[in-house]
């Protein structure tokens, strides 16, 4: 019996954490299940985009479990932060585009889930905050870096430093979400989106996937040549040459072969 479920369906899948009876809280074992998934998913070559999402009405995942984590010294503290950071990096690093399906509470290692993620759609039940400092402890599982990176240290610092819980709405605002949906669209909306991305080139998203993230790190002279390369790589590719034969042909085009 697995805490994590993944359903894949031609090239999309959609991952979800599966223990609604304690609101998805990420203890070790739900940690280990979701790399394991992770790591599976990692071995699907026509993967083509991912969902992330949380099973129950109430929660996409209320953090990291605080149970397990009331009993822990210093160093096993480190090792649970680094575990849970190295799954959430790993879910990072699927190559094809990953799209989080918030669908209710989003706290601490929640949020954290879903900032790993690429894209962020909530439905309008969605609440988003760092609860950690109320609990005597920093966020563990990439939240200082990742929310200050993707909506500065302005934002990330009175998130952090408050715990101050956000709506779908506001979340939508501070630009912590792209769209915010019903409940019973959010799944439907983020297919949708996964739709009109598998319908692309892989190869080209993918490595337009790359290069965002490597625009987090490199000077703007290293980024375009980065740039340049991918760009280059796609111009060996089969995908790039039918496409524009099919522009300048006059025909439609959807048949990506991911070569
Ligand atoms: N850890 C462990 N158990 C949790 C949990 C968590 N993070 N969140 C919820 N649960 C459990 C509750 O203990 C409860 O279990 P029991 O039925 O066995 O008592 C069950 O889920 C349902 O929760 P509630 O009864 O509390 O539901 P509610 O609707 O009254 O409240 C809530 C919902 C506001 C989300 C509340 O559960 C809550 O505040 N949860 C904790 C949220 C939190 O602080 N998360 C951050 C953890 S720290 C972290 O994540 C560190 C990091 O960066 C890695």
């Amino acid at each position: 019996m697995s805490f994590v479920n993944v359903n894949l369906s031609e090239n999309i899948a959609i991952l979800e954490i599966n223990r609604p009876e304690g609101l998805n809280a990420l203890n070790t074992e739900v940690l280990s299940d979701l790399l394991e998934a992770i790591s599976a998913l990692h071995e699907e070559e026509d993967l083509r985009a991912l969902i992330v999402t949380g099973a129950g009405e109430k929660s996409f995942v209320a953090g990291a479990d605080i149970g397990e984590m009331s009993g822990l010294n210093s160093r096993e503290a480190e090792n649970f932060g680094h575990f849970g950071s190295s799954v959430f990096e790993a879910l990072r690093q699927i190559p094809c585009p990953v799209i989080a399906a918030v669908n209710g509470y989003a706290l601490g290692g929640g949020f954290e889930l879903a900032l790993a993620c690429d894209i962020r759609l909530a439905s309008t039940t969605a609440r988003f905050a760092f609860p950690e400092t109320g609990l005597g402890i920093t966020p563990g599982f990439g939240g200082t870096q990742r929310l200050a990176k993707l909506c500065g240290t302005g934002v990330a610092s009175e998130l952090i430093f408050t715990g101050r819980r956000v709506k779908a709405e506001e979340a939508l605002a501070l630009g912590i979400v792209n769209k915010v949906v019903e409940p019973d669209q959010l799944i439907d909306e983020a297919l949708e989106m996964a739709k009109a991305i598998a319908d692309k080139a892989p190869i080209a998203v993918a490595k337009a996937k790359q290069a965002i993230y490597a625009s987090e790190e490199l000077s703007i002279e290293q980024g375009l040549d980065l740039e340049a390369a991918f760009f280059a790589h796609c111009f060996e590719t089969q995908d790039q040459k039918r496409a524009m034969k099919a522009f300048l042909d006059k025909e439609e085009f959807h048949d990506f072969q991911n070569l």
